[in-house]
Parts: C-alpha cells; structure tokens; sequence
C-alpha cells in the first residue's frame, strides 16, 4: 500500500479576487513507505504549496490526500492526529520557535499529543541526541543559540513527535555548506535508524542527487517529471529547460560524453571517483 497519496490536488489562493492564481494544477503523487522523495523546481512552482496539503495545513480545494488509504480530511477530528503523524518542518523554522528554554520548545509537540512527562522526556533528549546538540542545551534560551543549533532545535521538536513522515521544506536553506552537510547526515542517520518516510524540498541538486530515492519535479504549478536521480538527472537539457541544473559532476560528464567518451551517467561525487579511479586503473570506456 502507498504511505500517502495525492490524487488530483489543485489549489488556487485568492480565488475569486484579481490576484486569484492557480498554485497546483492537478497533482498526482504516491509515496512509499520508508522512501526519501526529493521534491524539486524553481522559485514559485508550487513546492511549499503542495507540501503543506500532506499534513492538512492546507485542505484541498479540489483533490485528496491520502494518508494510510484514508482521506485526511474524511474526519475533521482527525486532522490533528494527521498532523503529529506527518511532521512538517517549514523552511526557516528557527523563526517558529518561541518558548524560553530548548527543553520547552521541543517537548511542545510530544506534550501537545496528550503524553506523560516521563515520555515527552524520553522523547525530547532522544530527538536533542538525533539533532546532535548537547544535553546541557536543555535549558538555555533557543534565542541565545547560534542560527545552526536553532534549526536543529525546530528539528528536534518535530523528531520528538515521531511522524511516520517526515516533511522538511528546504532544510538547509541559508546555512553554510558545512552546516548544510551536518544537517543533510543527522538527518540521514535519523532515517536510517527510525525508517521514516522522509519527502524533503530542496534547491540544491548535490542535496537531492546524495539523499532521494526518487526526485519529484515541479513546474508551472505541475509535476513536469519523476523518477530516480538516475533517470530524472539523465534528462539534463529538460531541467536546463525549465530553470533547473543537474549536480556539477553530472554536467562534467556529460560535457564529455559531448566530447566524444562514452561515460555512464553519474551524479555524486563518490561515483565520479569511483568511475574515474576504474578509468585510470585500465578499465575501457
Ligand atoms: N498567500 C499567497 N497568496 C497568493 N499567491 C501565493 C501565496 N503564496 C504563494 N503564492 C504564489 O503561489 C506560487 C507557488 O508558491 P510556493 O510558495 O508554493 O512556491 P515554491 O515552489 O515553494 O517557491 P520557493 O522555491 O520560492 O519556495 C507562487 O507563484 C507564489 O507567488
Ligand atoms: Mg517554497
């Protein structure tokens, strides 16, 4: 069975005034228990949009979402329970935070869903752990932090809920690329210990090409393409089209094929390397 499936969705904000602007033209998208999905396309594309309809933040004005082959919004009761059920982490999250100590701003989620303290303390010190920060953390300000630790805090308070999916809208927006990779490894050994569904959007093609099982593309308000970095990063000239790049060791390569090689596509680093190293050491290409 899908873990969540989105039949049909459209949305349109402002309708029925002059601004009125269809943000998600007719979309259709499974997702599969345990599998990571990148969604990708350029600024204005629907990403954020069509992300907070899987948690019922936004309903869905035509369409449905499918959460375990019930519609989420078959009880209106039931949302809530759908919402500490799908974790969704905006982008910039460290400006949601509000309550005075660490401690307390993680534990709201847990807390929020009706558990005991020793629970809700159980699970906060298991997600600070996920999250990489330190136990002495617990009770300082989340406004006295450093901008990295803050993310990981509103990170934290999401893990602490434990969703069966987790939702990330650009994770590591605005962080430097060594805070960006200590991000992207938290949450890739979260995954691999907690088996969670995980979608994520994200503007960085090294980000999507390392993480995703399975890219999805959005254009225009529409998914354009889907399917494994292999086949959506082999169609580099569509993406060209469309405003989006493919990781720079993908371009390398292709370029020289351009040239005349024959190399097999490639889009991280470490199979670069490895194609290279075989290239080098006598295999014929
Ligand atoms: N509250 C709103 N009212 C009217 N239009 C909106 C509103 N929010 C978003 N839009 C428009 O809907 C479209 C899709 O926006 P959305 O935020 O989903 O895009 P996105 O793909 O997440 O972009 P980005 O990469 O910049 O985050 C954009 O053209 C945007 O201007
Ligand atoms: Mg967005």
């Amino acid at each position: 069975m899908e873990k969540l499936e989105i039949k049909n969705l459209s949305y349109v904000y402002s309708k029925g005034t002059p601004f009125e602007y269809l943000a998600l033209d007719d979309i259709n998208l499974s997702i599969k228990q345990g599998e990571t999905l990148a969604i990708i396309g350029h600024t204005g594309s629907g990403k954020s949009t069509l992300i907070q309809h899987l948690n019922g933040l936004f309903k869905a004005q035509s369409g449905s979402v499918i959460f375990e082959g019930r519609d989420i919004w078959e009880n209106k009761k039931d949302i809530k329970n759908v919402r500490f059920k799908i974790g969704l982490c905006f982008q910039y999250p460290e400006y949601q935070l509000f309550e005075e100590t660490v401690y307390k701003d993680i534990a709201f989620g847990p807390k929020n869903m009706g558990l005991d303290a020793a629970e809700v303390d159980r699970r906060v010190k298991r997600a600070m752990e996920y999250m990489g920060l330190p136990e002495r953390y617990i009770n300082r300000s989340p406004f006295d932090i450093s901008g990295g630790q803050k993310r990981k805090v509103a990170l934290a308070g999401i893990l602490a809920m434990e969703p069966d999916i987790l939702v990330l809208d650009e994770p590591t927006a605005g962080l430097d690329p060594s805070a960006r990779n200590n991000l992207f490894e938290l949450i890739r050994k979260y995954k691999e210990a907690s088996g969670t569904t995980v979608v994520f959007v994200s503007h960085s093609m090294e980000d999507v090409a390392k993480m995703a099982d399975r890219i999805v593309v959005m254009s225009q308000s529409k998914i354009v393409m889907q399917g494994t970095p292999d086949e959506v990063f082999a169609q580099a000239p569509k993406l060209l089209e469309i405003g989006l790049n493919v990781p720079a060791i993908t371009s390398i390569f292709l370029q020289m094929n351009r040239n005349g090689y024959r190399l097999p596509p490639v889009y991280t680093v470490e199979a670069a390397a490895a194609c290279i190293k075989g290239m080098l050491e006598g295999d014929a290409v």
